[in-house]
């Protein structure tokens, strides 16, 4: 960050961004990458890549952050809410095409916990039915379907860096773009529908306004401090995946014994450490297990809400019943995992897990 401040360039896409872009696209085979702001703006510009228009249809799983909804709501979309597997809060694949019709444009599978979608079935949809995938990769940075890497197989993908994130700057995000057919287009749409990024490389002899866009790139401060984390990425993800595993080897016994369920990787995937969850049997006993870890110092905290019974979108849902997906709003629980944590914290917190369910 000291240097990106004193070279006297902190605007967006200069030393730093690219020489984060660069590190994503070759560690992650990634075709080309843009840093945003957000995952959130990553995926506003997908919808706008994907020419979403009112009336156009995007199927996006209910179970999961609001923002992979209403980056496509804002391009007028309507959403189709798919359920959840019921073994893990990932989109069920092999009930995406009952939900496609003429209008549907876009599949958005996300990567829930860095665990990843079954992407292969997804793609044979999107190719017979000519439609786009775009994967929702906001927690899945250094996670593997079949050795591929999350984000390398949508034709866009969209990662966060926010805080909570394994690798982040606080607010920050990235488009990945797998399709050679949007990396002209994306760029406009990163520098504000200007055409600036060929002017900088020397390609046009001036620049000006040609499409729509906005203001989607983060300062060199913020590609700065990222780019200290990518330094570190293997640390990073080796000590995230060691609190992990301890969480699991630790809980495995009781949860089995008490009907809690463990965070289930299918064999094409791989885990990154990013999230540590369990589901409890009912909503009571999540309530209870939060309240007693409370009570002992631990933040341990519930995630999404169903967003097709939200009260922004549930007027305009069909009715369908989602019921993995309200089943992971009531009863899955987060446990603390952060880079910080030390070995013993986490046995302690298992313990607390123990007697809870003992
Ligand atoms: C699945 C998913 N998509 C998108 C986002 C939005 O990310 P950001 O906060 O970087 O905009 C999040 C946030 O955690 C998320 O969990």
């Amino acid at each position: 960050m000291y240097q990106a401040i004193y070279s006297g360039k902190i605007s967006g896409n200069g030393m730093f961004t690219q020489k984060c872009q660069k590190f994503f696209e070759e560690k992650f085979g990634f075709r080309k990458v843009l840093l945003t702001t957000s995952c959130t703006d990553a995926l506003e510009m997908c919808a706008i890549l994907a020419d979403v228009h009112p009336g156009d249809e995007v199927i996006i799983p209910s179970y999961t952050f609001v923002s992979t909804a209403l980056a496509f709501v804002r391009q007028g979309a309507k959403i189709v809410f798919a359920d959840s597997n019921s073994q893990n809060p990932n989109l069920d694949a092999s009930r995406i095409e009952e939900l496609i019709t003429p209008r549907t444009k876009v599949i958005v599978p996300v990567h829930y916990a860095g665990i990843a979608c079954d992407m292969d079935p997804i793609m044979d949809l999107a190719a017979k039915y000519e439609l786009l995938v775009v994967e929702d990769a906001a927690q899945a940075i250094d996670s593997y379907y079949k050795g591929k890497s999350l984000g390398s197989i949508g034709h866009l993908a969209a990662f966060s860096f926010h805080e909570t994130k394994n690798i982040n700057s606080g607010e920050g995000g990235m488009l990945v773009i797998n399709d050679e057919r949007f990396i002209r287009r994306s760029e406009i749409i990163w520098e504000k529908g200007t055409n600036r990024s060929e002017f900088f490389r020397g390609e046009v002899n001036k620049y000006g306004w040609i499409d729509i866009g906005s203001s989607f790139l983060p300062s060199e401060i913020i590609a700065a401090y990222l780019y200290a984390q990518l330094e570190n990425i293997d640390n990073i993800q080796s000590k995230r995946k060691s609190i992990w595993e301890a969480y699991f080897q630790g809980l495995e016994t009781s949860c089995n014994q008490n009907d809690v369920k463990l965070p289930f990787i299918p064999e094409y995937a791989t885990n990154n450490g990013h999230m540590f969850f369990l589901v409890c049997p009912d909503l009571k006993t999540r309530t209870s297990l939060i309240e007693y870890l409370k009570t002992n110092g631990i933040y341990a905290v519930f995630h999404y809400l169903s967003l097709h019974k939200s009260p922004y979108y549930q007027p305009y849902h069909d009715g369908r019943a989602l019921i993995n997906s309200d089943r992971y709003t009531d009863q899955l629980i987060r446990l603390p995992l952060y880079y910080e944590l030390t070995i013993p914290d986490v046995n302690s917190i298992i313990d607390s897990v123990k007697t809870f369910l003992s």
